[in-house]
């Protein structure tokens, strides 16, 4: 848990290096940018951008992972010029971070006055239906370490954010979904490629084993990553309404490997049945979901873009 000394530290530093335009509540919407998808800030216009490298800001941890920058950059966006703050790099459970590291920007931005959160994450699709480079609006999600004892909410309540006990069967806004697809039909987002699912939140940093996958799978989950549901649990707590953007950057491997014992028996001549699958090349990496993140970038930020806008019209 965290002492209030460190909020209260991290807004005096905002409120010392920021323009006015950006002091409490003005800024209205807060982006979590996923793995190389931090490219939406540099559509803000320079004129407006303010940017703060995480090791700047009190409190704040220093991401590690290879493909994630981190800082902080706030600006006007899109055509109504919304005040907005991005994170460019996320801070994740695997780097040994505690979750309240990982979700002190979200309470931080709420002290800054966002009132709508988008959250954008790299995954691995899990429903066989999704091809890779597929965005998924996450309609809900499974947190396992959540559920098991690792929950940013674990500790003494903040009760100036919110209640001891809150819901999260509303995790991820209705209205805000809509808005997505809407978004995603008028910036002609190939429609065969826009889905609506469940995100899995997995510690990692190993990718999934086969079973582990197809546990993942039988659970309910569309999709699998290593983010995004503390974040979006810290939002929720403290009234921030949540839009969750899941860019499937590779099929998770979920068959069954080969089976030994049958080539064996197969080898010292017996008659064996035909493998059902044979999948034992393929294997997830890093290198695969930071090319489909490229491959994706642009037109996610677009779909980003547009529902900043139908925010600011809302
Ligand atoms: Cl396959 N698994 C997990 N846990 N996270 C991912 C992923 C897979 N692909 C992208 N992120």
């Amino acid at each position: 848990a965290q002492s209030n000394v460190v909020f209260e530290k991290a807004l005096e530093f905002f409120l010392l290096n920021l323009p006015a335009h950006f002091h409490p509540p003005n800024v209205k919407v807060g982006i979590i940018c996923g793995s190389g998808l931090g490219g939406i800030v540099d559509t803000i216009d320079v004129a407006t951008k303010v940017e703060f490298p995480y090791e700047k800001i009190p409190g704040f941890a220093v991401s590690t992972v290879v493909g994630h920058t981190g800082k902080l950059v706030f600006g006007l966006l899109g055509e109504h010029r919304t005040p907005t703050v991005c994170m460019v790099g996320r801070f994740h459970f695997y780097e040994g971070h505690n979750l309240s590291q990982v979700t002190l920007p979200v309470r931080i931005m709420k002290l800054l006055g966002v009132q709508n959160l988008i959250v954008t994450n790299a995954a691995g699709g899990l429903n066989p239906v999704f091809k890779v480079g597929d965005i998924m609006v996450i309609n809900d999600h499974i947190s396992l370490p959540g559920l098991a004892g690792n929950s940013p909410l674990v500790g003494p309540n903040l009760d100036k954010f919110g209640p001891r006990f809150p819901p999260t069967s509303d995790a991820y806004t209705y209205s805000l979904r809509k808005l997505a697809f809407r978004a995603a039909l008028a910036t002609g987002f190939p429609r065969d490629s826009i889905r609506e699912g469940v995100y899995t939140f997995v510690s990692g940093p190993s990718y999934e084993t086969r079973a582990e996958a197809r546990y993942l799978r039988s659970l309910g989950g569309d999709a699998v990553g290593m983010s995004t549901a503390p974040e979006v649990v810290v939002a929720r707590h403290c009234g921030i309404k949540v839009l969750g953007l899941s860019l499937v950057t590779n099929a998770v491997v979920t068959k069954r490997g080969k089976d030994a014992f049958k080539e064996v028996l197969r080898e010292a001549g017996e008659h064996v049945e035909d493998f059902e699958e044979d999948t034992d090349t393929i294997v997830a990496s890093h290198e695969e979901v930071l090319a489909t993140s490229a491959m994706r970038a642009e037109q996610l930020q677009s779909l980003v873009r547009k529902v900043v806008d139908l925010l600011g019209n809302e």
